[in-house]
C-alpha cells in the first residue's frame, strides 16, 4: 500500500501514501475496469489531447476547454456534451478523456458504449441461443451515472433503431442522468417531408435524418453542443512528420 524509497534503518520520514489515497486508487482502478473503455482508446486523456499540433483548428481549443470545464463542474452541472465533427478530429479521444478524469478525480461511475455495438448487443439478445436478455444489456446503460454513447447515428435508421434510441435517451433524460455523445453527423434537421427523392439523395445526411427530429431536439435538452472542426488528426500528424 505504501510507495517508499527509504532503506531499513533510514530515519528520514518516508513519503507516505495515505490509506485514503490508496483506497481512492483502488476505487479508480475498479471504476476504470467497469467503464468498458476499448483498448484502442486507453491512451486517451484530456492531458494527451493536443491543440497545438501543426494545422490544428481553433475549435479544438474550445472543445478541450469545454471538456475540462465539464469535469470541473460535474455534478453541480449535469448537462452532458454533444461532440460533433468529422472523422478523426478527436471526438472519442475527448469523450474518453472526460470520463477518465471523472473517475480519477471524483470517483464517478462511468460507462462507454459504441452505438453500433450497443444496438448489435440488444439485437443479439433476442436470439434464443444468447443468454443475455435485453434488460441485462440495457440496465447498465440506463443506470450509468455518466454514459458515453460513441458514434450516435452510425447505424442506418429503421423503426426499431429509432425506438431503441428513444427508449435509451428518454430513460436517461427522465432519470436526469448525464450523457456524452459523439457523432459525425451535422446537427441539422431531417429532410423535409415533401423533398423529392433526387434532392434528398443529393443532400448530405444530418443528425435529424439519422436519429429523428424528436430525438435531436431531446439531445439539445440533455447536452451542450461542442463543434469540433478540422482535419483527421492522424493525417495531420503524419504530414507534420514529413515536413
Ligand atoms: N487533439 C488530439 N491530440 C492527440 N491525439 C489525438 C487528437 N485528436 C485525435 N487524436 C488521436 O487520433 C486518433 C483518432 O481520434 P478519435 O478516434 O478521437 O477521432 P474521432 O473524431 O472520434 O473520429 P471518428 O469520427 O472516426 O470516430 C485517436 O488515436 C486519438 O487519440
Ligand atoms: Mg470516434
Amino acid at each position: 500500500m505504501e510507495a517508499t524509497d527509504a532503506k531499513p534503518g533510514d530515519r528520514r520520514k518516508a513519503p507516505q501514501v495515505s490509506r485514503c489515497e490508496c483506497r481512492m486508487g483502488a476505487k479508480a482502478e475498479r471504476l476504470t475496469a467497469n467503464a468498458r473503455i476499448p483498448r484502442r482508446y486507453e491512451h486517451c486523456s484530456l492531458e494527451s489531447f493536443h491543440t497545438d499540433t501543426m494545422g490544428a483548428n481553433r475549435s479544438l481549443d474550445s472543445a478541450r476547454l469545454a471538456a475540462g470545464r465539464f469535469v470541473e463542474e460535474y455534478p453541480v452541472e449535469t448537462t452532458g456534451l454533444l461532440l460533433i465533427g468529422p472523422v478523426g478530429v478527436g471526438k472519442t479521444h475527448l469523450a474518453v478523456g472526460v470520463i477518465r478524469e471523472l473517475i480519477q478525480q471524483k470517483g464517478i461511475p462511468c460507462l462507454f458504449y459504441d452505438y453500433r455495438e450497443l444496438l448489435k448487443e440488444i439485437q443479439n439478445s433476442y436470439n434464443a441461443s444468447v443468454s443475455a436478455t435485453e434488460l441485462s444489456i440495457l440496465r447498465p446503460v440506463f443506470e450509468a451515472e455518466v454514459l458515453v454513447l460513441d458514434e450516435l447515428g452510425a447505424i442506418k435508421p429503421s423503426d426499431w433503431v429509432w425506438d431503441t434510441v428513444s427508449h435509451i435517451l428518454n430513460t436517461r433524460y427522465n432519470d436526469k442522468r448525464t450523457t456524452i455523445i459523439t457523432t459525425n453527423y451535422p446537427d441539422e434537421a431531417e429532410a423535409p417531408e415533401g423533398l423529392d427523392a433526387n434532392r434528398r439523395a443529393a443532400r448530405p445526411l444530418t443528425l435529424g435524418d439519422r436519429i429523428g427530429e424528436r430525438m435531436r431536439s431531446r439531445l439539445h435538452e440533455m447536452c451542450r453542443v461542442v463543434k469540433m472542426e478540422g482535419s483527421d488528426f492522424r493525417q495531420r500528424v503524419q504530414s507534420a512528420n514529413f515536413r
